[in-house]
């Protein structure tokens, strides 16, 4: 038999409160119980990135997180970087360069870099580098991908609303990116 134990978080902001099985990932969280599947699920050894979310502003891989050792913490995933439904400098900087190939690395690198961006907000080249160096991207997208993040970084702070959801998903509705794993 295995004993769940309730755990309690906030989410995007939002309070939650969850039975997780002792060897249930904050991963395993986030996508099954809640929902949320932004963040992705790929390596599960904390290779890739894909997985990334903060944790109390700190950016983490998930799959490496047990649920009850996030009792009580603040989450943010990718869900929650768009303010009142508006993107991000950083998100819109993604669209702008085409980082996006097939997408699925995407909603890890846009954690990392806004906790870069929310510590050093002027990265240098390097800098943008070293903060993104645990995501991989198998399209190999990193020269769009830091691209973007300088730009956001240039164009003023990374969080402040760019563009609507809406839009955003209207772009995410053509064609290449009907490819993106889930
Ligand atoms: S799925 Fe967590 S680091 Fe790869
Ligand atoms: S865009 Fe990075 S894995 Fe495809």
């Amino acid at each position: 038999m295995t004993l769940s134990q309730q755990i309690e978080l906030t989410v995007n902001g939002r309070r939650r409160s969850v039975d997780a099985a002792p060897h249930h990932t904050l991963l395993d969280v986030l996508r099954d119980d809640l929902g949320l599947t932004g963040t992705k699920e790929c390596c599960l050894v904390g290779e890739c990135g894909a997985c990334t979310v903060l944790i109390d502003d700190r950016s983490v891989d998930s799959c490496l997180v047990l649920a009850v050792e996030a009792d009580g913490s603040e989450v943010t995933t990718v869900e929650g970087l768009a303010v009142d439904g508006q993107l991000s400098r950083l998100q819109q900087a993604f669209l702008d360069t085409g980082a996006a190939q097939c997408g699925f690395c995407i909603p890890g690198q846009l954690v990392a870099a806004h906790a870069l961006l929310s510590t050093t907000p002027r990265p240098s080249r390097a800098e943008a580098e070293e903060g993104l160096a645990g995501n991989l991207c198998r399209c190999a997208g990193y020269e769009q991908i830091i691209e973007a993040v300088l730009l956001a970084a240039e164009s003023g702070p990374a969080t402040t609303p760019r563009r609507s959801v809406r839009e955003a998903v209207d772009v995410a509705a053509q064609p290449d990116a009907g490819v993106a794993p889930q």
